[in-house]
């Protein structure tokens, strides 16, 4: 099978796509595979990168990647490609459309305000919600231009950081809880993952990537805590139509789970999740790789 790795990209997350495609192109069975890097640095390259793949595997993440935009073109093209289709990938992207969503299925997500233009800005709308508040580029990944805001005066510089990095801001209540991360590999969790960085009072970029950042490990709940978690995740999947694979990022406190948001295309670096949780699971990352190449497949 010809498959290419496409990775890199336009988002703000290229860095981390880079090194996901680094550490999948190293563990992709090279008897099995006829493997293509392919790496995106302009928007007009990609079709001609793709031509005579069997599969597209990719390798990136954010906007012109996880957001559907690729996905459409593969689509169009008629060639396969890793994860979820064109319409979950717009949804889980957009945090304000998926957390509406996830919020009329009944999940708990933390309450926000998304803001289109810093015409928006209301201190009185965010003195309501409460701080601390997490301000956050909507469309954004890797905690890429996001801050947490303990008073007003800090307000404004935040919100304009975020605007730096998309055109819709939002401006999230900030639950002091637990993270946890839920890994779905076809529709079936994986081990539960909780985090705690080190070094950084959030897990922000710096804990994310660089080796010793966080301290992943299994978590034990108790089975009342345990079965809200794994709903709450994999009601998050459906409703947002997810396919293959995702990851659902949320904060626990009170035993209550609050879904932040949901990745369609998790980062698979060294130091990523989704390979964690496989691992804890008894899989390899090579073998991970074969079951989201299988089943996109289907
Ligand atoms: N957006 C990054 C890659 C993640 O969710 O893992
Ligand atoms: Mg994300």
């Amino acid at each position: 099978m010809k498959l290419g790795v496409i990775m890199g990209g336009l988002s703000s997350e290229r860095e981390v796509s880079l090194q996901s495609g680094k550490e999948i192109m190293a563990h992709l069975d090279q008897n099995r595979y006829e493997v293509y890097p392919i790496e995106i640095t302009r928007r007009d390259e990609l079709a001609d990168k793709v031509k005579g793949l069997d599969m597209a595997l990719l390798a990136l993440h954010g906007s012109y990647g996880e957001d559907g935009t690729i996905q459409g073109m593969l689509e169009t093209l008629g060639i396969a490609y890793t994860g979820s289709g064109v319409l979950s990938s717009s949804l889980c992207m957009n945090k304000n459309v998926s957390k509406k969503l996830l919020r009329y299925e009944g999940l708990f997500t933390p309450d926000w305000l998304c803001w289109g233009s810093i015409g928006d800005y209301s201190a009185e709308a965010v003195e309501k919600l409460g701080y601390p508040i997490v301000v956050k580029p909507n469309s954004g990944g890797s905690s890429i231009g996001i801050q947490i805001v303990k008073s007003s005066q800090d307000l404004r510089a935040a919100v304009e950081e975020a605007f730096r990095w998309d055109v819709e801001v939002l401006i999230e209540q900030y639950i002091k809880g637990e993270e946890l991360t839920c890994s779905i590999v076809d529709g079936k969790l994986l081990p539960i993952i909780g985090i705690q960085s080190k070094g950084s009072e959030w897990f922000d970029y710096y804990a994310k990537y660089e080796d010793g950042g966080a301290e992943e490990q299994v978590v034990h709940l108790t089975p009342e805590v345990d079965e809200q978690v794994r709903s709450a995740a994999l009601v998050s999947y459906w409703t947002l139509k997810c396919n293959v694979y995702a990851r659902v990022d949320m904060l626990l406190r009170d035993g209550i789970p609050y879904v932040l948001e949901m990745n369609t295309l998790p980062g698979m670096t060294r130091n990523s999740l989704l390979p964690k949780s496989a691992q804890a699971a008894g899989m390899t990352y090579s073998q991970l790789l074969d079951v989201i190449i299988s089943l996109s497949l289907e």
